[in-house]
């Protein structure tokens, strides 16, 4: 049985035994356990069915803990943090020997976050212990941004979801290296790279060109729903599947179609921040509308229209 509530104190207490939580975070909802026990982490695998390769990020009530579990902290990370943590932006530095490899998936560096959500701090402050969180879905499939979300795709299978409400990113947070004066961005997500550039006016911002070799979550499929989905331009991929039962992802304006079983709307005033937060439940809805298919639009190449366009991407593999 998988119990919902927004019981910080048994959320603890239950990590502290070892046991999974999923826990809210601004982002998305993670599949949280103790990052320094090898059997804890264990549990998310399995539960998520993820595989073993697939390194974990750890997360820490402040930017000052990085150096208890990285070898190094650059200067540069530490200024990107004093902007961005708490907040979605994840650094992977070079791993100390405290961290196990199980949290790892068995490599020398270690991914670090801050959360931004009130209750993850909270849990973080009642620990003396960092949480290993994956984004709390089965490997593969649409991330969570609702306690619901967790329970339909996890029930079962873990003791308890904590409740923090709608998460209000709604991205997977961004995952950068640092090295000399170089940022490298492993993957897009709630943190824009223009803000990168902002934060650190004399760095170089780079997108990194092979990300599933650098970063071994991305794996091209990925968010993806049960129904197949295509992404383009709306017009265009009405017409050519006119004769089907289709569900509609569109930015603003939903197409006239004859078939259309289920239609989301991002953001009615093109705000891409809005359509950021939109972005997975929409998803999660579409795919239990019984639409042969879904349609998504596009997203325009600025804000956060890059990082929605990857995990759209990802989603019609
Ligand atoms: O916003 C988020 O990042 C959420 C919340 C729960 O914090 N977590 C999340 O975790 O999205 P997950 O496991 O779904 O994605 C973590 C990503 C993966 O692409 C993984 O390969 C990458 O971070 N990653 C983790 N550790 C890494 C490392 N040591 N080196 C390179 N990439 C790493
Ligand atoms: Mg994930």
């Amino acid at each position: 049985m998988t119990e919902l509530g927004t019981n910080v104190e048994k959320a603890a207490e239950l990590l502290r035994r070892g046991e999974l939580v999923a826990i809210p975070t601004e982002t998305v909802y993670g599949l949280a356990a103790n990052a320094l026990s090898s059997d804890a982490v264990l549990k998310i695998y399995a539960a998520k069915g993820r595989p073993a390769f697939n390194p974990l990020i750890v997360h820490v009530r402040g930017a000052a803990e990085f150096s208890r579990y990285a070898e190094e902290v650059p200067e540069l990370v530490m200024q990107l943090a004093a902007h961005f943590s708490p907040g979605p932006l994840t650094f992977v530095l070079k791993k100390k020997s405290n961290v196990p490899d199980e949290t790892t998936g068995g490599g020398n560096s270690v991914a670090l976050r801050v959360p931004a959500h009130p209750m993850a701090l909270d849990l973080l402050h009642q620990l003396d212990f960092p949480l290993a969180a994956p984004s709390a879905n089965p490997s593969g499939f649409i991330s969570p941004v609702t306690a619901a979300h967790v329970a339909d795709q996890l029930g079962g299978l873990i003791p308890y979801v904590l409740d923090g409400g709608a998460c209000s990113v709604g991205l997977e947070s961004t995952v950068v290296a640092v090295q000399g004066d170089t940022i490298t961005v492993l993957r897009l997500g709630g943190v824009k790279i223009s803000d990168l550039q902002l934060a650190a006016p004399q760095a170089t911002v780079v997108t990194s060109t092979t990300p599933a070799a650098a970063s071994p979550g991305q794996l091209r499929s990925h968010y993806a729903p049960r129904t197949r989905l295509v992404l383009g331009n709306l017009d265009k991929l009405i017409q050519e599947h006119r004769s089907k039962k289709v569900a509609v992802l569109a930015l603003a304006d939903l197409p006239p179609h004859q078939n259309i079983v289920a239609g989301a709307k991002l953001s009615p005033t093109r705000n891409l921040d809005e359509a950021a937060r939109n972005l997975f439940a929409s998803l999660h809805r579409l795919d239990a509308a019984g639409a042969e298919i879904i349609l998504a639009e596009r997203m325009p190449e600025e804000g956060f229209g890059p990082a929605i366009n990857d995990r759209l991407e990802r989603a019609s593999v």
